[in-house]
Formats: structure tokens, sequence, C-alpha cells
């Protein structure tokens, strides 16, 4: 490769590389038991790139795919098998980022699961590589995923507190596939026709390195007095000009005229896509972060935030072969600091993410896509415990760089929000921040209740919402289980879920991992529940 005239990648030269599926090193009579290590590895992301040196589960980018059968156990174990040293540059000014933690320390979640709070990745339950002896919490922890739910698209990244962004970015990412008899039952693609699109943006140096420009590190200094949010020059969140998909630039794929599914993860540290098929064609969306929808809407566009999950149908049996297609981003993202590659603006190539190239059919299509997918069960506003108010708030840090807020609080051992075990809640997150943020809850599955718009400019801390239009209703495609939710500027969103099967403390966070590491994420409680009686009740609350 002629590293230094290459200034842009030519889009579609490299064939999408298809996610391998790990087997369990042993079957045991009630799980699975998988060892997943971190490994550092040079990865080739384009052919006219040199190698470049990132992180992947399995020495893999993105990691190796975990399938499984709900209600079938897995026990991971989860091996830190990485230097000592970070390539990526640490900003020791975050929250649990101070000397005295080592620099790669490493800690998984499982991104959509139901688990116990111990396997659950708690960002301050890191581990690193067994050599470390300072602060090393635990070695290579066994996790416990029971996987009693339905089936959905999960997955598994990395956690650790206040350097997520970075070891994300040099990718600790995977995907976690629930299977389930209802859906089997469908008969939708599957096989060779079912396959998953990990979408994730990056920046690379003319030498093939990784490009990250921590902008909590070089932000400018102090704010000007009388500076207002939001103010463009201080927007952190870093976004990069080269969309990969399972691990290479501007892939193409080659599918044959008939209906394929595609398990869309938006993997990206900051990026959002509003994605559409080049020939005008509709998008036919089944499932969202939880599992299948009730019915297949049919999407011109799809709008998919960090971390959201968009389980699609795309029929290609009207195209003839030779036909190409391109699956487009018009989403306006602005890229605060350019990369050496790629160098933005860049209609040619910002537009695009994939191509789809029609080649020979082998076979029938005998897959379907029916007209009933599921029952989705839907939480009642009535059930509803309690309603908590969750701002999100711009605030200045201590240097003067811009940061983000849950309920004007950072993350920190304080717990202020505790549901009690299987009660339902509506929370209404109050965006006064700006941007849209999309916010993700561990533990649960909800469903958007609506979006209101509010005056946010004249709301304080205690003050009462103004309401200024009616609420909208989520869009058809987000009407099923999700875990992540777009909750836009001067808009009040409102999620409704019932907490349970677990007590313990989950998070709640932003899951642009720029904000999230500074200082966007929270904890809540969920308590046991007890029985509030005065006399001597013999129910089992009765504690
Ligand atoms: Cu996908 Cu707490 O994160
Ligand atoms: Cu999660
Ligand atoms: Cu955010």
């Amino acid at each position: 490769m002629e590293g230094s005239d290459v200034l842009k990648l030519t889009p579609f030269i490299d064939q999408l590389p298809i996610p391998q599926y790990l087997t369990p090193h042993e079957r045991h009579k009630c799980f699975s038991y998988y060892e997943i290590g971190m490994k550092e590895f040079f990865h080739e992301f384009h052919s006219e790139l040199a190698p470049t040196k990132i992180w992947g589960y399995e020495g893999q980018f993105p990691g190796p795919l975990v399938n499984v059968n709900s209600g079938e156990c897995a026990h991971i174990k989860w091996k830190n098998e990485l230097p000592d040293q970070h390539f990526l540059p640490i900003d020791r000014t975050l929250h649990g980022s101070s000397e005295h933690m080592p620099d790669v320390r490493t800690v998984v979640h499982l991104h959509g699961a139901e688990v116990e709070p111990e396997s659950d990745g708690h960002p301050e339950a890191w581990f690193t590589n067994n050599y470390h002896t300072v602060g090393a919490l635990f070695d290579s922890p066994v996790y416990k995923y029971n996987n009693n739910q339905r089936a959905a698209t999960l997955w598994y990244h990395d956690h650790a507190v206040g350097i997520t962004r970075l070891n994300v970015y040099a990718g600790l990412v995977g995907m976690y596939i629930i299977r389930d008899e209802e859906e089997r039952k469908l008969n939708l693609p599957s096989g060779a026709y079912e396959i998953p699109l990990i979408i994730a943006d990056r920046g690379f140096n003319e030498d093939g390195s990784l490009f990250y420009s921590d902008t909590t590190n070089v932000r400018p200094g102090p704010v000007q007095p009388g500076l207002t949010f939001p103010h463009p020059s201080v927007t952190p969140g870093e976004a990069f000009e080269n969309i990969t998909v399972n691990g290479k630039v501007w892939p193409y794929l080659e599918v044959e005229p008939r209906k394929y599914r595609f398990r869309i993860l938006n993997a990206s540290n900051e990026r959002f896509y509003k994605m559409n098929l080049s020939n005008g064609q509709k998008i036919i969306q089944i499932g969202s972060d939880g599992g299948l929808l009730e019915t297949p809407v049919y999407m011109d566009e799809l709008t998919i935030a960090p971390a959201e999950r968009m389980d699609v149908i795309i029929d290609f049996s009207k195209l003839a072969p030779d036909d190409t297609i391109v699956l487009e981003n018009t989403a306006a993202t602005p890229f605060d600091f350019p990369s050496p590659i790629g160098t933005p603006p860049d209609p040619e190539t910002d537009g695009q993410i994939m191509q789809f190239r029609l080649v020979d059919l082998t076979g029938p299509d005998t897959s379907n896509v029916p007209a009933i997918l599921s029952y989705i069960p839907k939480l009642r506003e009535c059930d509803a415990a309690r309603t908590r108010d969750i701002t999100l708030d711009a605030d200045i840090d201590e240097y003067g760089r811009l940061k983000f807020l849950l309920g004007n609080k950072g993350f920190m051992k304080r717990i202020d929000f505790k549901p009690k075990l299987n009660d339902t809640e509506i929370w209404r997150f109050i965006n006064t921040a700006g941007a849209t943020h999309p916010l993700h809850i561990h533990l649960i599955q909800f469903q958007i209740l609506d979006r209101t718009p509010f005056d946010a400019q004249g709301f304080t801390a205690n003050g009462l919402l103004n309401f200024t239009g009616p609420p909208v209703q989520p869009d058809v495609n987000e009407r099923g289980w999700k875990d992540v939710v777009q909750s836009p500027p001067g808009f009040v969103t409102r999620v409704i879920m019932r907490f349970a099967p677990f007590t313990g403390r989950y998070m709640l966070h932003c899951h642009i991992l720029e904000h999230e590491d500074h200082d966007m994420m929270r904890q809540f409680e969920v308590v046991e529940r007890k029985c509030e009686c005065k006399t001597n009740c013999i129910c089992k609350e009765h504690k």
C-alpha cells in the first residue's frame, strides 16, 4: 500500500466479512461454558490501508458471535490478555482514571440481557490481565447468563470505568444472539441469508494506525463567560469518516435476488446513521433492541443511534443479476476532529455504508415474512407505581470542558433511584442538554410511551414542565421492546418498564461513549420489596 498518497479509501472494494459463531469450550448438562480472551492484534480495515493495531475478543473485530437458545445458560470466562499499556490516550482527569488505576482495565457488559448484578459488568468491576498486581479486583471472572428472555439481538462490549470509549473504540465489541421457538416457527430468512451488520466508524492515520483525538483531552481551555449551550465548538463526542461494517470500511456483499435478514447494530461511539437504500426500496424492520416487533414495518429510512439494534429484512428479489444498490447514510455528522484519512467533507463517501451486488439465485427462497410476528403485551401507565424525572444536563467541568450529566449528577457511588423489585415505573427523561442522547437502561427492556416538547430554556431543576405541544407517539419501529431510547433535546421522553427479575445495582447512561465516560452515567438499585402492613402478616414479602 502507498501509505502517503492514500487520503481517501475507495468504497466497495472489500468484501463484507461475516463474523463466525463461537463454539462452547464445554457443554454441561445445564449450561454451556465459553472462554473469550481479549487480545491485541493487527486487523485489515481496508485493502488500501496498512494493518491497524486494535483489540478484539478472541482476536477478532467484531468479536465472535455468541449464539444461544432462550433459557439455555451460558457461562463465559472473560479473559484480559491485553498488554499493560493502552495504545489510545487516557485522560486521567476523568472519573475513575487517576494514575492509581491500571491503564488496561476491562469489564464486559452483555447489553440487552437480564443479568444478575454480579455478571452485568459494573464499570467498577473491572479486571486486568493476570500480570497486574495493583488494583486487580477480579482475575478473569466467569459471568453467568441464563438467557431467560425472548429471542433478541444483544451485544457484548467493554464497560470499564472512565475508558469505555477507548476500549470499545479499540475494538472490544461483539454480537450475542438469543433464539427461540416462537421465532423459529416464523421461517424468516436464516442460515447464510441471516447476516449481522455491525456498523462502527473509525478514523485512521496514514500509517494505518487508529486515530482517536480524545475530545475530553484536547478540549480548549476555559470556556468564555457567557457561553451558552449547545456551543458548536465544545461538543464532546467523536465521529469518524470511515464507516466500517463487520470490520471493513465500506464493504460490498454479494446477494442473491431473494430475502435476507440483517441484524443491524450501531456499535459506534457517537455517530447516528440515517439509513436508506439507494434504489428507494423500503427496508422492512421486524425487530428492535428487545426482539421481534408485533408486525413488520416498512421504512423508507431508519435512524439508528449508538447501541440500538434493528432487525430488518431486505428483499432483493425484484433486482436482476449485476444490479447494485447501496445502503446509504444521510445523517449529517459534524467531524470536529478530522482524521488524516478520509478528511471531510467527503460527499462521495460520507453518504455510504455498504453496497449490495446482485448475483444469481442458487435456489428458491422459501423463507417468509409473516404479517404477524409476535405479541407484545403493553405495559400500562395505570400499573406504574411511580414516575421518576431525570434531567439530561449540560455542564462545565473544572477544566472548562463541556460535560453531560443525568439528574445534574455524574457517575459516583451514590444511588438515588431505587425501584422495587417487580414494580412498574415510568421514567421521564427531560432533555435540556442541546442534543439527542441515546439513553440506555441495564437489566430490563422498556417500552417508549411518548415524547412531548417543552420549554427547555425556562426549565429549572425544581421547575414545572412547561409543555409546548402535544405528546408525539413513538415511531412505528419503536413500538417494541427497547433498551436504548433516543431522547431529543427540548423533549420529555417517557419510557415504562417493570424492574425484574433481579435486585441489585445497574447502570443508566448515555450510550454516546464520550458522554458516558464524562459523566453521563448513574446507577440505580432494584431493591427487595418489603411488606408494608403493620400487623403480623404472613406474606412472603414480610421481612
Ligand atoms: Cu451497552 Cu451500559 O451499555
Ligand atoms: Cu446494557
Ligand atoms: Cu449523551
